[in-house]
């Protein structure tokens, strides 16, 4: 176990209940044996009161309002860390501390935080996050005070070549950060300007950017950010990819999708739960339920584990045809691997039985069911 160098920094930038963390911790003295380390997470911060919440005011002053924005208010938090901005990315860690409102204004929150990393490369080591939350901030710096490294490779995935600068990140930390706000002008002039001052901004980076170009629907400039990533020798990954399908998708253009899909493959990039989620997506809405049904099959016949959007996908679409005990097949084998169904699966549900009046018989699926 050996303690991390202190001095260290982290820029959070909160958008909408997903923070992304930026940690540069910088190179010790030449003597003292320590590297540069810069890594990048995302922690899901769910806040909005719901059973699923993963941060829950738990004390507050006895008959009045307890929230962020309330002196006294104190919060315990047990965050999903990812190593992508998609909840669905790989995790890495738990981010779990407790947060309390100590200015009487309610701007200011401390923030003591722990990121317990569960990952392979870093399991059981910690990174101490503490300071000062000015939340009406949207980028918010803190210093890690402190860490514990246990057999850490220290290797965590920056999926950008070594000696990336900090700045490049902290850049693209802000050009992520507007997408997610909706500010794709304000987003490609930070990503034009990184790149004119010979800023390096790494797959993430160029990820991003693809990603707020899709999110408009404006998939010329989209594919342009893909050329100009591979002339700078960097390789589309995973995320690039089912961002432009997905793109597609959204513009109803299954065609498109399906020739990057192919692409894809051709460059030997494979598909992952969220390529195919997207394609079989983009069939259901296209109508073409038997090719989704296709699509499906494969995806689990290639070991990949279809999640509660993949199921509720074919559930939903089959609930609209009327076609019930398709439907409940999906439902059932999603129950069967104990992938838990959310609202919108339960709502096809419910409704697709409520429009046909001759499904009683099948309901019976329903009341097996230990979530209804
Ligand atoms: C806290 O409560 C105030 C007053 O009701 C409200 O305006 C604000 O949005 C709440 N903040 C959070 C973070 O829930
Ligand atoms: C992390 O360590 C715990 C206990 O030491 C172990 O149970 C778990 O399988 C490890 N996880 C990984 C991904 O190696």
């Amino acid at each position: 176990m050996a303690a991390l160098p202190i001095n260290t920094k982290v820029v959070v930038l909160l958008v909408l209940g997903t923070s992304m963390v930026v940690f540069t911790i910088p190179a010790g003295k030449a003597d003292d044996g320590l590297k540069q380390t810069i890594m990048s997470v995302y922690l899901h911060d769910h806040s909005s009161g719901s059973p699923d919440s993963t941060v829950r005011a738990v004390v507050g002053f006895p008959g009045k309002l307890w929230n962020l924005t309330k002196f006294g208010t104190l919060f315990v938090s047990d965050d999903p860390v990812t190593e992508g901005p998609d909840p669905e990315s790989a995790p890495v860690g738990r981010g779990q501390g407790i947060f309390v409102t100590r200015s009487l204004d309610g701007v200011n929150t401390h923030v003591s935080l722990s990121i317990v990393f569960t990952n392979e490369a870093c399991n059981g080591s910690t990174i101490q996050v503490q300071g000062n939350s000015d939340q009406m901030k949207a980028v918010r710096e803190y210093g890690v005070v402190s860490g514990t490294v246990i057999d850490c490779t220290l290797d965590i995935r920056i999926p950008s070549r070594e000696n990336v600068p900090p700045d490049a990140f902290i850049y693209v930390t802000l050009v992520d950060g507007f997408i997610r706000d909706g500010d794709l002008h304000e987003a490609k002039e930070l990503f034009d300007i990184m790149i004119g001052e010979g800023m390096d901004p790494g797959v993430v980076g160029y990820n991003a950017m693809i990603k707020g170009f899709c999110k408009f629907r404006k998939m010329k400039e989209a594919l342009l950010c893909v050329t100009r990533m591979i002339k700078a020798h960097l390789t589309p990954d995973q995320f690039t990819y089912s961002t432009i399908i997905d793109g597609y998708i959204q513009q109803h253009d299954i065609g498109g999708a399906l020739r990057m899909f192919k692409h894809m493959v051709k460059r030997k990039c494979n598909p992952n739960v969220v390529t195919y989620t997207s394609l079989i997506n983009g069939f259901c809405r296209n109508g073409d339920l038997s090719t989704a049904e296709k699509a499906f099959k494969e995806m689990q016949s290639c070991g990949l584990e279809p999640n509660v959007v993949t199921y509720t996908i074919p559930t939903g679409s089959f609930c609209k045809k009327g076609k019930l005990a398709k439907a409940v097949f999906y439902f059932e084998s999603m129950l069967s691997i104990k992938c838990i169904p959310n609202e919108v699966t339960f709502n096809y549900i419910v409704n697709g039985f409520t429009n046909s009046p001759g499904a009683v018989l099948d309901n019976q699926c329903l009341e097996k069911s230990s979530f209804s």
